[in-house]
């Protein structure tokens, strides 16, 4: 596949994402082999545990991500999660699992864009992106908005695919994700363009040394980038203060 650099207005993104909704939860387990479920889950290692927590998550397309955090045990110190995010349909799919869900007295979704938050300072106490960040057509503004939102003692939690170092595993990970990956994803969701451009996004993005550089010029403390999946994701981790 020609490497285009692929650029992104939020309402391309915004349509692409609508255009996949329907089958992005499927696509998601098959892909990752059912893995998606473990990757997101580990978040809640970084939630505080000392106080109750108001979430925010962002970009939180069909609500997944909430509902997969909440269920753990270690969530129980929630006391109300808000989702966020600029694709309609993806809310849509997400609003009908929620009202499914055992939570849905605590998740609220509601239509917004990360880099420009209709939120008030400092009502957060955790915020979490997964698979949101390398989305946004401003990740500077989107961490700004971030840092804005939490409250003093608040912490941002980032998932974020990236790029293995190590040869043989990069060069396995990107053959997946270059030709096979859109392939069955194309298949499941009949939107192979889609999914071509959510691999070249991921391809594309920065590395998790300048993503640091970029929550510390936010104005975060303690920023960590911690591998796993053998460098194949990043959990990003700062606070407030
Ligand atoms: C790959 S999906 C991830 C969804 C969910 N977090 C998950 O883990 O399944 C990326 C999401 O980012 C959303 N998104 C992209 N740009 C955004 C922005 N500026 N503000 C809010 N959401 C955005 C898309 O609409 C999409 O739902």
């Amino acid at each position: 596949m020609s490497k285009k650099t692929i650029t992104k207005s939020r309402y391309s993104i915004s349509k692409m994402f609508d255009s996949i909704a329907k089958h992005y939860d499927i696509v998601n387990r098959v892909q990752t082999f059912g893995l998606d479920t473990l990757w997101r889950q580990k978040l809640v290692h970084f939630f505080p545990q000392d106080r109750p927590i108001r979430l925010l998550d962002l970009a939180t397309g069909t609500a997944d991500s909430l509902l997969q955090l909440l269920r753990l045990p270690q969530a129980h110190q929630v006391t109300d999660a808000l989702g966020v995010d600029i694709a309609e349909k993806m809310l849509q799919i997400g609003q009908k699992k929620v009202d499914k869900s055992l939570f849905s007295s605590k998740i609220t979704l509601q239509s917004g864009d990360a880099t420009q938050l209709d939120i008030e300072n400092e009502s957060f106490d955790v915020i979490t992106m997964m698979f949101g960040i390398r989305n946004v057509d401003n990740v500077e503004s989107a961490l700004d908005e971030m840092y804005r939102v939490l409250t003093p003692k608040g912490r941002t939690i980032i998932l974020e695919i990236s790029i293995p170092n190590q040869f043989l595993i990069k060069t396995a990970y990107l053959t997946y994700f270059r030709y096979i990956l859109p392939n069955i994803a194309g298949l499941i969701s009949g939107q192979k363009t889609a999914y071509d451009y959510l691999n070249q996004s991921s391809e594309q993005f920065i590395n998790p040394r300048t993503l640091c550089d970029k929550l510390r010029k936010s104005g975060f403390k303690n920023v960590k980038a911690i591998p796993i999946q053998l460098g194949m994701l990043t959990i990003y981790v700062g606070d407030k203060h």
